[in-house]
């Protein structure tokens, strides 16, 4: 079994509808990409598993959708306004723009450019002469700090209107929602609030396909808990997060942590879990000690009290807060790597080959009839039937084994043949996606035969 190179997997996501080239008519936009119809059903289905694994398979678990567009506040509060920022310089040969700690870490793995400051970075850039990626000059500016926030405006009339920003991360939402959130779930803490939305960066780095894009969704969760209880808090979801990595179908030996050396503004601890891609490991997810910080901060930049008031002991205080997010881009990325493989079958004859968790599959099952003009009445009604329960595929175009390999390839699960048994005795041929083998099974039997492979 071959994973694909880059190059397939991104010819193979345009060739089966999986991800298109954003604005394509126009020459694209650089680093934005749309989900085609495949795509957004197994994006859908990652957020449902995430959905299954954070809050409804977990106690005091709580989702949420809050507004992208928040007040301004907030992002002052948070700190991003002064800290969400990256080392930039320009080649002056060139004139490219470049993040002073990636030309370092792309040259070099002697030193950690995360871990300096700006000064250092600019040292080392200077005395090692390294050359810009585009020209191969080294003369640079000075490295300036380059907010990553989008910035729009609102206003009713012209002249009067206020900087606004596009989220750069889900969280903040859950912050300024937790005394919400908790006064009507009734609950106390340890508590988690979850999100899915979409996030916005001002990233100027190449981006991989979609692990780098300047529009991305994130799976963001929030554990709210006393002082002292968060670095068990901390270390619980560093290991949660690798287990719903191999629950939807990841690896082992493909996943690694990386704890951080620098931090952001907002954390005392910090760990990624990161995954084997063909450009090598990239993060695909956090979990982050952010302590009190974001709701202290709150507190003082809203002038509202965000204390609990802990009964038992009548304590008041602000909550700690582990932070355990996952890029959805990434996490679907990370998933077609793993599961969409080239399988030798025989010498000269292979075949590709999306061994998805079925949870996962995008369409459940193929309904086939064997001979277009004979068996299409009986097909389409079994079609139907399981239209009521599962997504389904109708394909009656081609031979039978060149239809079993389209649905090979975008991981279906299951593919049901209808033939004379099926008019005669209502048995249809049943074939498993990933070891070929065909069962005869009574049509009645279908649902809960496919269900049971569905359930989390
Ligand atoms: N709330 C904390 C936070 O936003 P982050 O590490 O900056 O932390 C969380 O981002 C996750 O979002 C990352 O682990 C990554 O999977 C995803 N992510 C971040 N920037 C991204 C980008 N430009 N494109 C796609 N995914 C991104």
């Amino acid at each position: 079994m071959r994973r694909l190179s880059m190059e397939k997997l991104v010819a193979f996501c345009n060739q089966y509808g999986f991800i298109f080239q954003g604005s394509e008519i126009y020459g694209g936009l650089a680093n934005t990409w749309d989900y085609g119809p495949l795509g957004t059903r197994l994006k859908n289905n990652i957020k449902d598993a995430w959905r299954y694994f954070f809050i409804q398979k977990r106690n005091h678990s709580y989702e949420i959708d809050s507004d992208i567009l928040m007040n301004p506040t907030v992002w002052e509060a948070s700190g991003h306004l002064a800290s969400f920022t990256d080392p930039l310089l320009d080649c002056k040969e060139c004139k490219t723009r470049h993040r002073a700690d990636n030309l370092i870490n792309d040259v070099t793995s002697d030193v950690n450019a995360d871990a300096m400051t700006q000064e250092e970075m600019l040292h080392y850039i200077t005395e090692h002469k390294i050359p810009c990626p585009k020209c191969g000059k080294s003369n640079y500016t000075d490295i300036r700090q380059f907010n990553l926030m989008f910035a729009t405006q609102r206003g009713v009339t012209q002249g009067n209107t206020n900087i606004i920003y596009l989220r750069p991360e889900n969280a903040q939402g859950e912050y300024v929602n937790y005394l919400n959130v908790m006064r009507t779930m009734r609950t106390k803490l340890p508590f988690s609030i979850g999100q899915i939305g979409k996030a916005f960066r001002n990233e100027i780095t190449p981006g991989n396909f979609t692990f780098r894009t300047i529009e991305f969704e994130q799976m963001e969760y929030q554990t709210f808990c006393k002082k002292g209880t968060d670095e068990e808090q901390y270390e619980y979801f560093k290991q949660y997060g690798t287990e719903f990595f191999e629950f939807i179908g990841l690896s082992k030996e493909h996943l690694r942590y990386h704890d951080h050396e620098k931090l952001a503004h907002y954390a005392k601890a910090a760990c990624d879990i990161e995954y084997l891609f063909p450009f090598g490991w990239g993060e695909i997810n956090g979990t982050h000690n952010r302590t009190d910080y974001d709701l202290s901060r709150h507190q003082q930049y809203s002038g509202k009290s965000l204390e609990y008031y802990e009964e038992q002991t009548g304590e008041r205080y602000i909550p700690y807060i582990v932070e355990s997010t996952y890029g959805l881009d990434r996490t679907f990325l990370a998933v077609m790597f793993e599961t969409l493989v080239e399988e030798e079958l025989e010498p000269g004859e292979s075949r590709q080959v999306m061994k998805l968790p079925a949870m996962l599959a995008p369409i459940k099952v193929n309904v086939l009839p064997l001979i277009k003009k004979r068996h299409s009445e009986k097909a389409m009604e079994l079609y139907q039937m399981l239209q009521k329960y599962f997504m389904v595929s109708y394909d009656d175009a081609g031979n039978i084994g060149k239809r079993y390999r389209r649905g090979d390839a975008i991981g279906t699960p299951y593919a049901i043949t209808i033939d004379d048994n099926t008019l005669d005795n209502d048995i249809v041929t049943l074939r498993d996606r990933d070891s070929m083998l065909q069962i005869n099974i009574p049509t009645g039997e279908l649902i809960s035969h496919i269900m049971k492979a569905l359930v989390y």
